[in-house]
């Protein structure tokens, strides 16, 4: 048999403790896939008396985790630390430049320094996998990476937060508020104290920065990223999506358009009927439109410890199965140097249908005032009709425009002509709708 894989763990949390658990529990099992032993040689966190829940006595500890990866003992760096600087990025470029392989969970390294460290892994031969950075256990870096090869991505989406997710499905299901769901989901720990980084989508966009340049062979480009959070959705939008036949979602979504690459992150309306708006609760989702293929949808566990650390043993595992001399496939599905720049479409230009709700002053000549705003801005309607929202006074009242396609500026100018018309009483509330099947 050949040589053990030799594992060094860096960070020892929810992760880390898992991918631990998980190498000592399934040990016999991995020996036969690999056709060699994998075992956990060096550990490093901060504290070292912390009970992790697993025995790792045999292991050698390093306070520090850079030393960690440069240490000759091992074979695999596994960075389970997190954030985009500190002690997670430089024991990473450590560990490549010394030529061992890693493996990480760490979206927000990735988004930020993702090519400069595939750069390096390329240089020196070694592996960089991470597919547990994007949408935790679904095994969706590998399906794009690997089993769709020459198809050309039209389109990726996705639900890539499941505390987002967790808070509109109970919103729907429960009726109650965004602020009732938050603060549920912080006591049961689906949401951070500070959830400012979940509900307003940069944890959607650093993931979907992956996704982009994996679909489009494009540089990752997260600062670039369009974002509305979750935030001001209110039950006024979500039963109005229901009438509608819709369902509110946070997606991300990346789109090859004429003018370029979309990427926005941003509470959508998808089709009730549609596959993706079946997905409930801390489930994520991704869904990838292709020309030979079609739509594909993976959908499974997106965070917690187990479901990550089947991901990160994963990578582990194709490590152990690789041989030397063997050639890698590229980090991001491409050689980092031919990565394209990546192409900004304006979101002015994004083309979809829209959903509009105003909250007006009940006076006549109200709604003819609305749709001349729309007809000025050739905005073609679907429905706009008169809805009965709780709360309402009689001086009051709700309407809702669904439009056909349009443009994201031609929406913008309508609604601006609208507010300095003075008819409404309220902040208007603008969704995108998003096709899907
Ligand atoms: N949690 C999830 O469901 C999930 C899902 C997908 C991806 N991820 C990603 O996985 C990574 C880890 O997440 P997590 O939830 O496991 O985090 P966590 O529970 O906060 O664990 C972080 C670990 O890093 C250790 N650490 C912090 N600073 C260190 C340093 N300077 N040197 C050595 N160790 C250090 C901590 O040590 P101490 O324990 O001693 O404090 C702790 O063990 C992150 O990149 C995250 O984005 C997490």
């Amino acid at each position: 048999m050949a040589e053990a894989l030799r594992v060094g763990i860096a960070g020892l949390g929810t992760v880390g403790a898992s991918v631990a658990r998980v190498l000592r529990d399934k040990a016999a099992e991995l020996t036969r896939q690999c056709g060699r032993d994998v075992i956990v040689t060096t550990v490093s966190a901060r504290d070292p008396k912390r009970d992790r829940g697993v025995d790792l006595s045999a292991a050698k500890w390093f306070d520090d985790p850079i030393k960690m990866a440069q240490a000759a003992d091992i074979d695999v760096f596994v960075e389970l630390i997190g954030g985009d600087e500190g002690a997670a990025r430089a024991s990473v470029k450590a560990a490549l430049e010394a030529g061992r392989h890693v493996v990480t969970a760490n979206k927000a390294l990735l988004a930020k320094h993702g090519v400069a460290l595939a750069e390096i892994a390329e240089k020196r031969g070694v592996l960089l996998n991470y597919e547990a950075a994007v949408a935790g256990g679904i095994p969706v870096i590998k399906t794009m990476r690997e089993a769709m090869a020459g198809n050309s991505v039209t389109r990726v989406f996705g639900i890539l937060n499941g505390t987002c997710n967790y808070i509109l499905t109970r919103m729907e299901a429960e009726g109650i508020s965004f602020d009732e769901c938050l603060k549920d989901a912080q006591r049961l720990g689906y949401a951070e104290a500070d959830p400012t980084f979940d509900i307003e989508g940069h944890d959607t966009a650093h993931k979907l920065s992956i996704l982009t340049s994996l679909a489009f062979g494009t540089r990752i480009a997260a600062n670039d990223i369009y974002m509305e959070g979750i935030s001001n959705i209110s039950q006024a939008d979500i039963r109005a999506a229901g009438d509608l036949g819709y369902r509110i979602k946070l997606l991300g979504v990346a789109q090859r358009t004429d003018s370029g690459i979309e990427q926005r992150v941003h509470p959508t309306m998808v089709p009730t009927a549609s596959v993706i708006a079946q997905v409930h609760g801390v489930t994520n989702a991704v869904a990838i439109d292709t020309d030979i293929l079609g739509e594909l949808l993976l959908s499974g566990p997106g965070a917690g410890g187990n479901a990550t650390a089947s991901a990160v043993v994963g990578d582990i595992a194709d490590i152990a199965k690789s041989r030397p001399g063997f050639q890698h496939g590229p980090v991001f599905g491409l050689p980092a140097k031919e990565l394209r720049p990546y192409k900004k479409a304006q979101m002015r230009s994004h083309a979809g249908g829209y959903f509009i709700r105003l909250t007006v002053h009940d006076r006549i000549g109200v709604f003819a005032a609305i749709a001349k705003r729309m007809a000025d801005n050739d905005i073609s309607l679907e429905s706009i009709v008169q809805h009965a929202v709780s709360g309402e006074t009689d001086a009051q009242k709700t309407v809702i425009l669904v439009t056909h396609e349009t443009t994201e500026a031609a929406v913008r100018k309508a609604v601006d002509g609208i507010t300095k018309d003075g008819h409404l009483t309220d902040k208007p509330q603008v969704i995108r709708i998003e096709r899907a099947g």
